[in-house]
């Protein structure tokens, strides 16, 4: 067709994929450009606010590195995607049950356990939690130069019981960096770029489906606020404060302990593979 106008693109575009195109790449290609096209006429969009789209996007692409990954932000904010986050760094260090990842760092302490159990209840032998959190400074290891690669990072693979515990610091809300094209979109909208505190588990046993979650204290400020939107209610926890006395045997800081502590206990369940 020659004659392409606002009111038939789609249509247009449509027709130029050919026989054999994929039906899954069809169906995606199809529904977005016919989204796109909708989005344009719906918004009347102005050709300055189409070059804004486009500087939004090639300032992503300028600033994207190995560390700093602002279209996986840009989608967390617009909440298409969340969870897993961009600042997870993979290999982390062995952190046996009952270890410790607050190490030198100041600030409250935090006992944090719990069982690792599939839809039945049955404790999961040899599942792994891979753990993550920022340091007291709200900056994860990937940011933050004065850390170690692997700070703030644990892997633990539990025993027969599938208990999990390590002890930490009590994590802190942070800001999701908010310097790029994406704190602009933010502060143009009137948002705040922070993030509720959180520990970040990756849980997986052979014959689960890996587990991505976070887990957030019922106290925190911005858990009804998350400027990625990761809060679910199943992942509120809740710290209880506990004295020097009844910080328990079995775990790195046993014996080394003489200020209250907070104490926290929750479960991961694991959904069978299909
Ligand atoms: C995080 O929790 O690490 C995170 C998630 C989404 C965007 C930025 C940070
Ligand atoms: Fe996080």
């Amino acid at each position: 067709m020659r004659s392409v106008t606002k009111d038939n693109i789609t249509e247009v575009f449509m027709g130029y994929l050919s026989d054999d195109t994929d039906p899954r790449m069809r169906e995606i290609m199809g529904s977005l450009v016919k989204h796109l096209h909708g989005f344009a006429k719906e918004v009347g969009l102005t050709h300055e606010e189409w070059r804004a789209g486009i500087a939004f996007m090639e300032g992503c692409a300028g600033i994207e590195s190995e560390d700093r990954h602002e279209f996986v932000l840009g989608s967390d904010v617009l909440g298409l995607s969340s969870v897993l986050g961009p600042f997870h760094v993979s290999g982390a260090p062995p952190l046996e049950v009952g270890g410790d990842m607050k190490r030198h760092y100041g600030g409250p302490i935090l006992l944090a356990e719990g069982v690792i159990k599939s839809t039945d209840g049955t404790p999961i032998a040899g599942a792994e939690i891979d753990i993550w959190q920022t340091a007291p400074n709200g900056l994860y290891a990937s940011q933050d130069e004065e850390q170690d690669t692997y700070s703030f990072h644990g892997l633990m693979t539990v025993g027969d019981d599938g208990r999990y515990a390590f002890t930490t610091v009590k994590p802190v809300e942070y800001t999701v960096p908010s310097d790029g094209p994406v704190g602009d979109i933010l502060r143009a909208c009137g948002r705040h770029p922070r993030r509720p505190s959180h520990l970040h588990y990756i849980v997986t046993a052979p014959g689960f489906k890996p587990l991505v979650t976070e887990v957030f204290p019922d106290d925190d400020p911005y858990l009804d606020q998350d400027t990625v939107f990761g809060v679910r209610n199943d992942l509120v926890m809740h710290y209880d404060e506990r004295p020097a006395e009844a910080f328990p045997e079995g775990m790195a800081l046993s014996g080394k302990v003489n200020e209250p502590f907070l104490h926290v206990a929750f479960d991961v369940t694991l959904a069978p593979e299909d």
